[in-house]
């Protein structure tokens, strides 16, 4: 299995090119459930997901074919089969996106429930009521999902308990499609939502309330092809933001822009960073030495976020003074702490938060994760370290960080792919 190996202390100086958002690709790829015309995606990553949830679309009828130039054309001319097997939706959790196109297409869905994962048990009980509201009878048999709505779906209000990505997405790409009005309230604020709302807009939905916590939906009968460019990826570039002040480097992040970041931007000023935006993206550079212990609190957009809590962390491992950084997203994201202290680090863990005390530096080893996130926060601790860090099990980063190692190497940083 392959291994990034890093050789830390070099300084990080260059331009990164900003992929498209992960995060926002798989939810637009699913889109192009809720029409019988091409939906063209512009600008989608090449990663291990893309690639996952292109073979579960494939099991749906999906017609794909790439466009040469980083972009795909989705069509799904008929839906051939509306179960998303369990042996696909395992692999990644947002496989539970194509419940809501399916069943308002097609009035039925049988999916698997995607299980637990490393950080935490994410639980589908608000996609599930979010469709009940809009006439689906679910039923759970043998680990799956089994939703009915034989007359079709109908506009609903949702007012959702707890802020949730994934069921606001679900419930949004469903209500396109169902009989009059949906208003969905305390709806997830993410960048991403607001650029798959925009996707359904050009195919011919009626959203309105973009960007805000409440969704107003007019169903309409069919949608049509469109073309969309994915947004870029405000973790990516929140990452590479963070390694940049872990090696006292100055990086230009190409297609970034601080709107995107949300509460990234205060605090990483208050860590001592200088963020600037240029023509073509944002500048990142530590403003004067040492990068200060900032208080960090992950929340739903546009809080901190909980995908950039295990960077900051390695971030504030070598930082003057200490920082407090708690997870209120989900319950069990502190992976990371174990190996980041294998590699000098001093933090104490109290339930749901991290007391994290600065030290002057850490010490390369080998270290592995169990998430993407946690994994690339190794990354970063290995590039801020002396000596050299083996990060084991690739395959994460390979799930959400594109030509992670080309990227950090054209910033003169010490990194390669290892088999
Ligand atoms: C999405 C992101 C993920 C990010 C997360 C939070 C994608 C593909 N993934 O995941 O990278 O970490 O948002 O920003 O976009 N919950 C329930 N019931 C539900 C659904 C969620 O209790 O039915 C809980 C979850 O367990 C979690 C919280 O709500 O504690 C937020 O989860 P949610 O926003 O749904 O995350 P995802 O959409 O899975």
């Amino acid at each position: 299995m392959d291994k990034i190996r890093i050789r830390g202390g070099r300084p990080l100086k260059g331009t990164i090119e900003i992929s498209g958002a992960k995060n926002a690709a798989l939810p637009l790829m699913t889109a192009a459930l809720l029409s019988d015309e091409t939906l063209h995606l512009h600008r989608l990553p090449d990663l291990a997901d893309i690639a996952t949830l292109g073979k579960l679309l494939a099991v749906h009828g999906a017609e794909i074919v790439g466009d040469g130039n980083g972009g795909m054309k989705l069509t799904v001319r008929d839906v051939a089969d509306t179960t998303a097997p369990y042996d696909l939706v395992r692999k990644m959790r947002a496989s539970i996106l194509v419940l809501g196109p399916l069943v308002a297409r097609c009035g039925r869905a049988r999916v698997s429930l995607p299980g637990g994962c490393a950080i935490g048990t994410r639980p589908v009980d608000l996609h599930l009521k979010a469709l009940q509201a809009m006439g689906a009878d679910i039923e759970l048999a043998s680990g799956y999902v089994e939703a009915t709505a034989p007359k079709g779906l109908h506009g609903a209000k949702i007012t959702f308990p707890k802020i949730s990505v994934g069921a606001t997405e679900n419930a949004l790409m469903a209500a396109s499609l169902a009989k009059g009005e949906t208003v969905i309230e305390n709806a997830a604020r993410e960048p991403e939502i607001g650029d798959l709302a925009r996707c359904l807009n050009a195919m011919g939905a009626k959203i309105e309330g973009i960007g805000t916590e409440t969704l107003q939906i007019q169903g309409v009968d069919r949608l049509r092809a469109a073309e969309h460019e994915t947004v870029a990826d405000r973790i990516e570039a929140g990452t590479y933001a963070i390694a940049a002040a872990a090696t006292g480097g100055d990086v230009e992040l190409i297609g970034a822009r601080l709107e995107m970041i949300g509460a990234v931007t205060q605090i990483l000023q208050e860590a001592g960073l200088a963020l600037e935006e240029t023509k073509r993206g944002l500048r990142v550079h530590l403003a004067n030495g040492r990068v200060r212990g900032v208080d960090v609190m992950t929340e739903p957009f546009p809080g901190f976020p909980t995908d950039l809590q295990a960077q900051i962390m390695a971030l504030m491992t070598v930082c003057e003074g200490a920082s407090m950084i708690t997870e209120t997203i989900f319950e069990n994201r502190f992976m990371h702490v174990p190996e980041l202290m294998r590699m000098g680090a001093n933090i104490n863990l109290h339930g749901a938060s991290a007391m994290v005390r600065g030290v002057a530096a850490l010490k390369g080893a080998p270290v592995m994760a169990t998430d993407l996130r946690a994994s690339v926060s190794l990354v970063v601790a290995g590039l801020a370290a002396e000596g050299e860090t083996i990060v084991n099990r690739v395959y994460h980063l390979d799930r959400g960080y594109e030509k992670l190692e080309a990227k950090l190497a054209a910033c003169g940083a010490d990194i390669a792919r290892v088999a």
